[in-house]
């Protein structure tokens, strides 16, 4: 059992992370005014993991409006959100009824956007069911639903009230999605902490094996990694825009391909390549650090390889990324292996060089 916490003075929170402790549902109670909350989920998770929370719940006393979504990423649609909407308003929810987002990255951010904007805000809580929101998605308070222009594009930055990490939800996650979610913890490594990245050569097998104490060991020092930077620029206003590593291009491809065709974690691995190549023609890393990096994300199953939709369409989708200022595209890029930086350095025949250099066909998947 670890126990994090994300310091940001009023809005600080804690992060439970160990297996089984979604059995200890009376950890959420702190958080629950009026015995009444709202908890989602989609049709994929409900039918693991939601009865027995519920069950829990009421045991305690506590009302529960049960909401399930449709499941996937073309779902995180406004259409989607507005489902939430309908049931916080047919059920008489109030501001202090707390909202409780049962799931993956998707769940975690569409739900925590409708808990921002339901009447400006009531409480809620992340239980990330998905390796990727356990290291990621759920810390932080980023949230968003998908636009058919951009990714990510209409969300709002709003904290939970409570992270409750069940490495056990892991056990049943399918091999691909658990791969994804290794993407965003190789990310740590490589932006700021190589000693992790060290770690992570040592034991990917470990981590694809689902030896749990490696898994939680590796979701405890995502999240530090994560809750030392939100402590530090919560808004994103600099050191924040390094947890983007990969990202814009990876938003890209998902953009580009449609929204699930690529996992949110498989386009950032393929974007990740981008950047590290970008970083080499800049002269930052060599080819052995371009040859470690890969290895890495080869033994972790993930794509190294992105798809070919023509280096023009890759920049046309990128002129969306949230860290474009003033017109001018900014990247995440490696200085080195365990440190990133946020530049707009790279000329456009530089980044088109570095697309075209980790493009094939179909990409590696
Ligand atoms: P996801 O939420 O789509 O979950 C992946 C799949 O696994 C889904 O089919 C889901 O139903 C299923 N699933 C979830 N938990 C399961 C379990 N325990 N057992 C079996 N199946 C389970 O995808 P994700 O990778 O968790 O999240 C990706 C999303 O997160 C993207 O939309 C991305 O933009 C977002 N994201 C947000 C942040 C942030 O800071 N807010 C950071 C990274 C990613
Ligand atoms: N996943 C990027 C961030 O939270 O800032």
């Amino acid at each position: 059992m670890h126990e994090l916490y994300v310091s940001l003075g009023d809005r600080s929170y804690p992060i439970d992370i160990g297996v089984g402790i979604l059995a200890q549902i009376e950890r959420i109670l702190p958080y629950v005014r009026h015995k009444k909350v709202v908890l989602v989920s989609n049709t994929t998770i409900a039918p693991l993991y939601m009865s027995d929370v519920v069950r829990g719940l009421m045991a305690l006393g506590v009302e529960v409006i049960e909401v399930v979504l449709p499941d996937g990423e073309a779902y995180k649609t406004f259409e989607t959100l507005n489902l939430i909407f309908d049931a916080l308003l047919s059920n008489q929810c109030e501001r202090s009824t707390t909202l409780i987002a049962l799931g993956g990255g998707v769940i975690g951010d569409m739900g925590g956007f409708a808990a921002a904007c339901y009447q400006r805000g009531m409480p809620f809580i992340q239980v990330p069911t998905t390796l990727l929101a356990q290291v990621d998605s759920s810390v932080g308070g980023k949230t968003a639903i998908n636009h058919p222009l951009g990714k990510n594009m209409i969300g709002a930055f709003y904290q939970p009230k409570l992270v409750l990490a069940d490495i056990a939800t892991l056990d049943t996650l399918p091999d691909r999605e658990l791969k994804a979610g290794v993407a965003e913890v190789i990310k740590y490594g490589l932006i700021r902490d190589l000693s992790f990245f060290d770690w992570l050569e040592a034991n990917m097998e470990r981590l694809l094996e689902r030896d749990r104490e490696a898994l939680a060991y590796a979701v405890k020092r995502s999240c530090e990694n994560k809750a030392e930077v939100v402590a530090a620029d919560e808004r994103e206003k600099g050191e924040r825009a390094l947890l983007n590593l990969g990202h814009t291009f990876g938003h890209a491809i998902e953009t580009g391909l449609g929204y699930g065709v690529w996992l949110h974690g498989e386009a950032v691995a393929a974007g990740t390549l981008i950047a590290t190549e970008l970083s080499r023609i800049l002269g930052w890393l060599s080819g052995d650090d371009i040859q470690r990096v890969e290895a890495l994300f080869r033994r972790a199953g993930l794509p190294i390889h992105a798809p070919k939709m023509g280096a023009a369409r890759y920049l046309e989708l990128m002129r969306h990324d949230k860290k474009v200022e003033g017109g001018k595209l900014r990247l995440v890029l490696l200085r080195k292996i365990g440190e990133a930086v946020l530049t707009d350095v790279a000329t456009e025949e530089q980044i088109v060089l570095a697309i075209e250099a980790r493009c094939t066909e179909t990409g590696s998947i």
